[in-house]
């Protein structure tokens, strides 16, 4: 044995070293080299063969590399796991990825959409943040109407506001086309109210307008007829009941059949066989003058409805808040 000899079997024990390195926990490596019985100790032992000038050199050198295999055994994170390639488990299940789906607020939306595309309407939008003009104003809401209360709207800095309905986007469109007008306007309206199971400060409306020589209230009948019987079936019926609004006049509240108990009485329909489902009338002759339309010409119909509403009595959601909490486990199922 000689020092040449002996470095070479250093350098043979260095290579081993860094090959367990990324493989072995650390423990068994410390164990491995630097133990007891280790690596280190063993060529610590060929010491003794070494002719007697040589035991000098040759201790530094040894020494040289136990510090370098401390240094590299405290570099490696106690925490880190050095695992042997043979421990992992191929046959594990991957980590599942869920297809995305359309949120249930979404999907009827959608629904609704469609049906009135294919009645011709064209989709329209108008900002969420609204003029007072638009959003009361031009409607024919007057100053003293109570939905204009700051208890029932969301003031920005005036004349902006959060708007309270989908009912601006008539007026928008109004100055914006020329008769016949045909639409419907999707979107977030915005209302303090306080959360509870039927309300939210922000739900979604659909707007539906048309205007033209002979729109009449017939036909409004007609459109929600058809639109009632496109999502609940063809043996829906519908009910107006007189109501009123600034806007539209005369005007009505629609109800359709109870879909869950066929009219016959249940919780949904509070046992009176009948389900409200929007508002609408006979667009407000001045309504039409203050959008610059010829109202001996012209008339309209218009009608607005709650989504959330809707998607609540279609999949019987008893809570308006399960909407917006994000829960897959309710999410999972639409
Ligand atoms: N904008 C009314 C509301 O939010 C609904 C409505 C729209 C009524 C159009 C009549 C015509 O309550």
């Amino acid at each position: 044995m000689d020092l040449n000899s002996l470095e070479a079997k250093i350098a043979e024990v260095k290579q081993a070293f860094e090959k367990d390195a990324k493989t072995l926990p650390l423990d068994q490596l410390r164990s491995r080299y630097l133990g007891r019985d280790g690596k280190v100790r063993e060529l610590f032992a060929l010491l003794k063969e070494l002719p007697a000038d040589q035991k000098g050199p040759a201790g530094k050198m040894l020494n040289d590399f136990k510090e370098y295999l401390e240094k590299q055994c405290g570099e490696l994170a106690p925490t880190e796991v050095h695992r042997p390639v043979e421990a992992v488990d191929l046959t594990l299940p991957g980590r599942g990825r869920e297809p995305g789906r359309r949120h249930p607020i979404h999907k009827v939306y959608d629904e609704i959409v469609r049906v009135f595309t294919k009645l011709g309407f064209d989709v329209v939008t108008g900002p969420e943040i609204e003029t007072e003009a638009n959003n009361f104003e031009a409607l024919n809401i007057p100053l003293e109407h109570p939905s204009r209360d700051a208890f029932d709207t969301f003031y920005i800095e005036r004349p902006y506001l959060l708007r309270s309905h989908t009912s601006p986007v008539q007026i928008r469109t109004m100055k914006a086309r020329k008769p016949p007008i045909r639409v419907i306007a999707p979107g977030k309206v915005f209302r303090p109210d306080k959360p509870d199971a039927g309300h939210s400060p922000m739900f979604h409306q659909i707007e539906g307008l048309m205007v033209g020589p002979d729109v009449t209230f017939a036909k409004l009948k007609g459109v929600l007829d058809l639109f009632v019987k496109a999502m609940w079936g063809p043996g829906t019926r519908t009910r107006f009941r007189p109501s009123f609004f600034p806007f539209t006049e005369p005007s009505a509240e629609v109800d359709v059949s109870c879909f869950l108990c066929g009219a016959r009485g249940c919780p949904v329909c509070k046992q009176s066989g009948w389900v409200e489902i929007l508002g609408s009338g006979m667009v407000h002759p001045k309504v039409l003058e203050n959008c610059g339309i010829d109202a001996e010409e012209n008339t309209g119909f218009a009608f607005g409805m709650g989504v959330e509403r809707i998607t609540m009595l279609k999949y019987g959601i008893p809570d308006i808040r399960r909407f917006y909490e994000n829960h897959f486990a309710f999410l999972r199922q639409f």
